[in-house]
């Protein structure tokens, strides 16, 4: 059974230990490359504040509608931060709660239960440090070195975070979350105990199954673009346990919707090779995917990914 790799990432918490820390990068390469998911371990994030915001998050979700539609986005916002529950493709049986940078004037979050709003800023500041640890190994398995990502992507007030709650299969439908590929640089996902989330690899279904105080690191569309599918951005989907609620949260390491996007020079110009996709402002690809899920899309083709910018040679 194929299985994506788990890596320590202690070491990079350290100087030195070169040898030992190629390894490592060799095998996220080829997680990258095989599956665009791989696992972390030791990552630093506080493993008490991981279990307190799993506890928080699912508290928040069983309470009451009424108490949940308090949280419900602002109207006009750029963004829908807060509690959502309304039938979206990529969504139909779970509930979410979107979150901004800590100090967004857009933020809501829920007066229950008490300690939601500190603990949600502490983890998304942990998600943060993380993000720019992995952003900067990500840059190392491509072969650049490693400040290259970061310097390309140094405004951080794009990231979010969503905390999901994904309710027990039903006889008739088991899918959380219809297959889809995610769109920013990449996302670090914290899943509770219970399975679900699953990658396709060759046409198969495989499981990240949970494992205790471990993340889930998988490559999105804006780093496949960057890399010119050197990493490639793969179409995952969660399905919904029997008899159990499931809760996760999925932090996007985004890029400012300014930036054009466009294969990195390191993988076109400087080796003489053709740029494979057409340069696009960034919030415009957000906007045409946030279109495409109000259409209720229902088949795959019909999707816009960002094969909506490959240069389809004559
Ligand atoms: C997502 C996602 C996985 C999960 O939110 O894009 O794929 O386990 N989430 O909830
Ligand atoms: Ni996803």
């Amino acid at each position: 059974m194929a299985k994506v790799p788990t890596v320590d990432l202690s070491l990079f918490f350290r100087e030195g230990y070169e040898d030992k820390k190629s390894k490592i990068v060799d095998t996220i390469s080829k997680a990258c490359c095989e599956y665009g998911f791989f696992q972390i371990v030791n990552h630093g994030v506080p493993l008490d504040l991981i279990s307190q915001a799993l506890k928080v998050s699912k508290s928040f979700f069983e309470s009451p509608t009424e108490a949940k539609l308090k949280c419900s986005p602002l109207p006009n916002v750029p963004v829908p931060a807060g509690y959502n529950k309304k039938p979206n493709p990529s969504y139909e049986f779970s509930e979410f709660l979107i979150m901004l940078p800590p100090g967004s004037d857009f933020n809501i979050f829920p007066d229950n239960p008490p300690q939601f709003r500190e603990v949600m800023e502490e983890l998304f500041s942990q998600f943060m440090k993380i993000g720019m640890v992995v952003e900067r190994i990500l840059s190392e398995c491509l072969g650049l070195p490693p400040c290259v990502l970061e310097e390309f992507n140094n405004d951080r007030s794009w990231d979010f975070l969503i905390a999901l709650f994904y309710l027990p299969a039903t006889e008739k439908e088991r899918i959380g979350s219809n297959p889809h590929k995610d769109l920013s640089c990449f996302t670090i996902v914290l899943q509770n105990e219970v399975a679900g989330l699953e990658v396709q690899k060759d046409g198969e279904w495989i499981l990240i199954a949970p494992q205790p105080d471990t993340l889930v690191v998988n490559i999105d569309d804006a780093l496949q673009v960057l890399t010119k599918d050197k990493f490639k951005s793969p179409r995952h989907r969660v399905v919904r346990p029997n008899g159990r609620s499931r809760n996760s949260f999925a932090f996007f390491h985004n890029l400012s919707g300014d930036k054009w996007i466009q294969p990195l020079p390191q993988f076109t110009k400087e080796i003489a090779e053709p740029p494979k996709y057409r340069p696009f402002l960034y919030k415009e690809y957000l906007q045409k995917r946030r279109e495409s899920k109000s259409k209720h899309i229902t088949r795959i083709e019909d999707e816009i990914t960002i094969s909506h910018y490959a240069i389809t040679e004559e």
